[in-house]
């Protein structure tokens, strides 16, 4: 289900902490709530929480906002309403219970090991909010010194987070504290999920900080052969990198201990089925993809002109929704290898919303892991993954289990793709805005197929080559695709 809902109206609102708006509704409705449901794409999950209460309100919500009357709330949630009423949607939900590893968890949602899972306080947090468990940020036995600031993000016009960059290494907890804090949230939350990520510098740390961690209550250990940002050489996707040194640690720690071992592997490399293989063959039941892939920290060209200020440039990771057809494609090419049938597969990179994460299970993941979205907007997001992915599997009468794999084996080589036809863009005249956006990428990065005569887009089917660039630059969506199969004329 989509929303007819602009994406402004949709960004100007805040996603505050403890929404204004909501606080001042005399009517008991969660404005705030409702428009979250609608950034993460949970449209149905916004329909639901409707209620009548608001079609003949005065709207005094808006007022109330930080910005007071930014964001056009009563407009939103009447455009929800014309939907509701349209559609008559049903709310079916399927559970997400599922297994890693053949260990039970509630849905298959972890917080990545990173900031975002970080002490008992903030996993507290996150599991009462939903998350069926984390894998903990990676424990070492190096010392950590961190530089300041070590975040930085290309952000669209909207000032949402496109690619997010960082340069931090791993927990900066002593192991005792860190032990401390495992073995306390397990007995506190004995059903959660417990993926313990860890770091050594030789075979001996290794097995020394598996032991550890499987004696305070791991349910599965992370191996990390992936951080890119380590200072100490020879580690993190130093390892990744070759195969010998990921089997050889996976066999150090798996040969001490009994609960499941998850290797992580770095994307940073061209294919990553060899080190996945080696994983295996170093007894690991499971690969976690992706860790950060290697890039330049943003920095200010004025600044470094100038050659003013805290002006080093350095190599980070980069995270976030950018990232993510990248780590579709790793996931995919780890489903499709047999011999890694049997391998547990943790898919991250860029997941904020429950379609994210239909992308990521339909190409083979069978447990999902998330941190710049959680950095971005919180725990709370774990609301709109559960309820949205319920409402899916609800309405298309699919299990999660048949969910997983689902579209695997239609990811063709490039050479399998169908050539000899074209799928034209399709023009809904009525609602476009004469802006003729279309027009001016044809011209000049497309086919010249479109023309703008009186302010309208007209497409000439003789020039067309179906190349869709229009449906993309469309600022109001109304070019759309065809997805009728044209054959060429030769
Ligand atoms: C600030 C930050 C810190 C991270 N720290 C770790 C870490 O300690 N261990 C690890 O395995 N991955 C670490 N990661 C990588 C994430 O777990 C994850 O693999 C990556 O960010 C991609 O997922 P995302 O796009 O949902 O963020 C870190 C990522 C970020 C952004």
């Amino acid at each position: 289900m989509s929303m007819p809902i602009s994406k402004k109206d949709l960004t100007s609102c805040l996603l505050c902490h403890n929404p204004m708006c909501t606080n001042g509704c005399s009517n008991g409705v969660d404005p705030g709530r409702i428009i979250r449901s609608l950034r993460f794409a949970n449209y149905k999950g916004a329909i639901e929480h409707l209620t009548d209460a608001c079609l003949n309100c005065d709207a005094e919500c808006e007022n109330f906002c930080v910005i007071p009357g930014e964001v056009k709330i009563k407009a939103i949630l009447s455009k929800c309403y014309e939907e509701k009423e349209i559609h008559n949607p049903t709310f079916r939900r399927l559970s997400l219970k599922t297994s890693i590893c053949g260990i039970p968890v509630e849905n298959p949602f972890l917080l990545s090991s990173s900031v975002v899972a970080s002490n008992y306080d903030m996993l507290k947090r996150a599991f009462l909010a939903g998350w069926a468990g984390a894998s903990f940020k990676t424990i070492s036995m190096f010392d950590m010194h961190e530089a300041s600031p070590r975040y930085s993000a290309i952000k669209g016009l909207d000032g949402t987070i496109q690619s997010f960059k960082n340069i931090e290494q791993l927990s900066d907890h002593s192991v005792i504290d860190n032990i401390e804090m495992i073995s306390k949230i397990k007995e506190e939350f004995p059903t959660k999920f417990l993926l313990i990520s860890i770091m050594g510098r030789d075979e001996k740390e290794w097995k020394y900080l598996a032991m550890r961690v499987e004696k305070a209550g791991a349910s599965a250990i992370e191996l990390n052969f992936s951080c890119p940002n380590m200072t100490e050489d020879d580690t993190g996707s130093d390892v990744g990198q070759i195969p010998s040194l990921v089997e050889k640690y996976t066999k150090a720690v798996t040969s001490v201990v009994n609960i499941p071992v998850i290797a992580k592997l770095t994307p940073n490399v061209m294919s990553m089925s060899e080190a996945a293989l080696a994983a295996k063959r170093g007894g690991a039941k499971g690969i976690a993809a992706i860790n950060t892939i290697k890039s330049i920290t943003e920095f200010s060209i004025i600044e470094n002109i100038y050659n003013t200020g805290n002006n080093q440039i350095a190599v980070g990771g980069l995270s976030g929704p950018a990232v993510k057809p990248i780590a579709l494609r790793f996931i995919s090419e780890l489903s499709q290898n047999e011999e890694l049938a049997d391998m547990h597969i943790s898919g991250m990179g860029g997941i904020y919303t429950y379609e994210d994460a239909i992308m990521f299970l339909s190409l083979g993941a069978k447990s999902l892991q998330v941190t710049t979205a959680v950095m971005e907007y919180g725990y709370r997001i774990i609301e709109d993954l559960i309820d949205g992915l319920e409402l899916f599997l609800g309405e298309n009468n699919i299990s999660i289990n048949q969910l997983k794999g689902f579209n695997k084996n239609k990811v063709v080589d490039v050479k399998e793709m169908k050539r000899d036809i074209i799928i034209y863009p399709k023009i809904n005249r009525s609602t476009c805005v004469s802006c003729g956006r279309c027009y001016i990428s044809c011209s000049d990065g497309g086919h010249q197929a479109i023309e703008f005569i009186n302010r309208k887009p007209n497409l000439n089917p003789k020039k067309c080559v179906g190349c869709h660039l229009c449906v993309i630059v469309c600022p109001t969506g109304s070019i759309q695709s065809s997805q009728i199969e044209v054959e060429k004329t030769k």
